[in-house]
């Protein structure tokens, strides 16, 4: 098989990304755009509007939402033709004891990180099937398998993540689609800005702790979520890669 690593590596695919309008997922979009994807980039941001040019159509949507995941999925087939690749990335954090979380804190943590990609993984799916083709990347994050006090919902979340990815995986690959997943490490973005005062500084510092002793940047995400989106990753099925920078492998 001829190994692509060029400009044109996703040349003439389509994909939809969720949770673009910043961070990981951002930055992701305009890796898939440079490498010569269309994109539908999708957020309950606003500011994924600044993302629109041409190549990459924003969707101001919120992925919780059963109309979202249809109307992301209808807009790839309607401006672009046909869906390639799903990138299920919004997501979002909170900081809690169990004791101190609301049902309400919960269902919205679940709902996001677990539930949206659910939806939006059915629906891509749908449209990848009859093709026999297509790539789904969910992100994950140390928490697909690690805890620490005060992360319950946001580590369950991650955990629904994994377990998805593991049985769609086996579910789609009959199919010709590939499912796997990408846990993340520190990454220097805005997830943290309602939790700490400065998130991203927070997010630098506690980078600092993983053997490679640095926080990643958002582009370094997008890589992985790139590989495992492309032909290169034929033979990855169901795989939650870490790109950690070594934390989940050190002992304290
Ligand atoms: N930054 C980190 O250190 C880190 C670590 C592990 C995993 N992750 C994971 O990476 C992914 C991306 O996070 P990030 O760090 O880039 O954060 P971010 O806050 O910069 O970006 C997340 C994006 O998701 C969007 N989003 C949130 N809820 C949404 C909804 N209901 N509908 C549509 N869009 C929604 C936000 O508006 C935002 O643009 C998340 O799944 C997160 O759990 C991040």
């Amino acid at each position: 098989m001829a190994t692509q690593t060029s400009s044109s590596e996703l040349a003439g695919k389509v994909a939809i990304v969720t949770g673009a309008a910043s961070g990981i997922g951002r930055a992701t979009a305009e890796l898939f755009h440079a490498r010569g994807a269309s994109v539908i980039a999708e957020d309950r941001n606003p500011q994924v509007e600044d993302l629109a040019r041409d190549g990459i159509v924003p969707l101001i949507a919120d992925v919780t939402r059963e109309d979202a995941a249809r109307e992301a999925v209808a807009l790839a087939v309607d401006r672009f033709g046909r869906l390639d690749i799903l990138v299920n990335n919004a997501g979002i954090i909170m900081n809690k004891l169990v004791v101190d979380t609301t049902l309400e804190e919960w269902n919205a943590i679940l709902a996001v990180n677990a539930t949206g990609a659910f939806l939006h993984a059915r629906e891509a799916m749908r449209a990848m099937t009859p093709q026999g083709s297509g790539a789904i990347v969910n992100v994950g994050s140390y928490a697909c398998f690690q805890a620490f006090p005060t992360i319950a919902a946001y580590a369950a979340s991650k955990g629904a993540l994994a377990q998805l990815t593991r049985t769609l995986a086996l579910e789609a690959i009959g199919h010709g689609i590939r499912v796997n997943a990408v846990g993340s490490g520190d990454v220097v973005t805005n997830i943290l800005d309602g939790v700490h005062t400065d998130g991203a500084a927070f997010l630098a510092k506690h980078g600092e702790n993983a053997p490679i002793r640095r926080a990643a940047q958002p582009e370094e995400l997008a890589e992985v979520i790139a590989f495992l989106a492309s032909d290169r990753a034929s033979y990855m099925v169901g795989a939650v890669v870490m790109a950690d920078g070594g934390m989940s492998v050190a002992l304290p």
